[in-house]
């Protein structure tokens, strides 16, 4: 039996649909219900609750081969690296209390650097703790930036117009779906072969810079053309907040965008046929959009 985190979400979705198919029984986690029941349906036995409670989730990793954990996202939090402490150490406790030997924990590129990334510190932060513990197996995948990130931006360009956010317009960045990153952590939650700590980073077909990503974008959004614009920090700070991100959360997203742009955050190991994923931008933009939309 394998407990996956986030189940509900993105990636915890393409993974428990994944390893049913693939026939493993699988414990499906999240907070809402509702959201649980699809999993139901399609065979996964559902658990609702939530991953600062370190009793739910140690009964809920209880008598698990495997583990997918992640650190949820929350964009209104007021401190986001001390929530992100708090879930990270549930996460550790429950490990540790159910007596789990297989962690694959997601995480992200630029996770190898402490401080001055924005979100991605907290994840750092969270490798170290799991890292501490003794028997246990862990995989860490370390995705680059969504795509859905980018397709997130779709409703604020068609009324601005253009594609704002925080990153240096012409920096290849590397981008994955989602799909990918859920095919990798079943494949590997499946297989449950490797041993120690290791790291894998997943990287899409080829890193896309923003001004590229925003004009796949624009033409599947009938704006064709759309132009990407690299906001000022605090301007781009601002307009998150009015857009409902904290303060924290805004200051973060910026910090994120320089360390993309600067270089901070970038690849560690040259891409091999495991660390690429098959699944292109194009190939899946008009989806994404849809999917949002609806
Ligand atoms: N976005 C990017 O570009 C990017 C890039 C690299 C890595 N990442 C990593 O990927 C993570 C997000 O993965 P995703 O996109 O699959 O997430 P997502 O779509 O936002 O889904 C989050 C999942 O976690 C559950 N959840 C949220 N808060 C919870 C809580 N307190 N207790 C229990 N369950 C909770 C949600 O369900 P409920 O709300 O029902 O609980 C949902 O199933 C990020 O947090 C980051 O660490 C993101």
């Amino acid at each position: 039996m394998i407990t996956v985190m986030g189940a509900t979400g993105q990636v915890g979705r393409q993974i428990t649909q994944r390893l049913l198919e693939a026939g493993e029984q699988v414990r499906a986690i999240g907070r809402n219900p509702r959201a649980l029941a699809a999993l139901a349906a399609a065979g996964a036995e559902t658990w609702a609750g939530d991953a600062a409670d370190a009793e739910f989730l140690a009964r809920a990793f209880r008598g698990a081969d495997a583990v997918h954990t992640l650190l949820p996202y929350d964009p209104t939090s007021a401190d986001f690296r001390a929530e992100q402490q708090r879930l990270g150490e549930a996460i550790v406790a429950a490990v540790q209390g159910a007596g789990v030997r297989r962690v694959v924990a997601l995480s992200s590129i630029g996770a190898d650097v402490p401080t001055g990334t924005g979100f991605i510190a907290s994840l750092h932060d969270q490798e170290q703790r799991l890292r501490r513990l003794t028997g246990v197996d862990l995989l860490f995948l370390r995705p680059g930036v969504f795509f859905e990130s980018i397709t997130a931006a779709a409703d604020t360009a068609r009324t601005l117009g253009v594609n704002a956010d925080a990153v240096a317009p012409e920096v290849p960045v590397p981008m994955i779906a989602t799909q990918d990153v859920g095919a990798a952590a079943a494949a590997a939650l499946v297989a449950r072969d490797w041993r120690g700590v290791q790291v894998r980073e997943l990287h899409g077909p080829c890193d896309l810079t923003y001004t590229e990503a925003t004009s796949i974008l624009g033409a599947a959004i009938d704006l064709p053309g759309l132009q990407y614009v690299r906001l000022p920090d605090a301007e781009m700070a601002d307009a998150l907040v009015q857009a409902g991100f904290s303060r924290d959360c805004a200051e973060l997203h910026v910090e994120m965008g320089r360390a993309l742009s600067d270089g901070t955050i970038t690849p560690l190991a040259a891409r091999t046929p495991e660390t690429i994923s098959p699944t292109r931008f194009e190939a899946i933009v008009g989806d994404l959009v849809q999917d949002r939309a609806a």
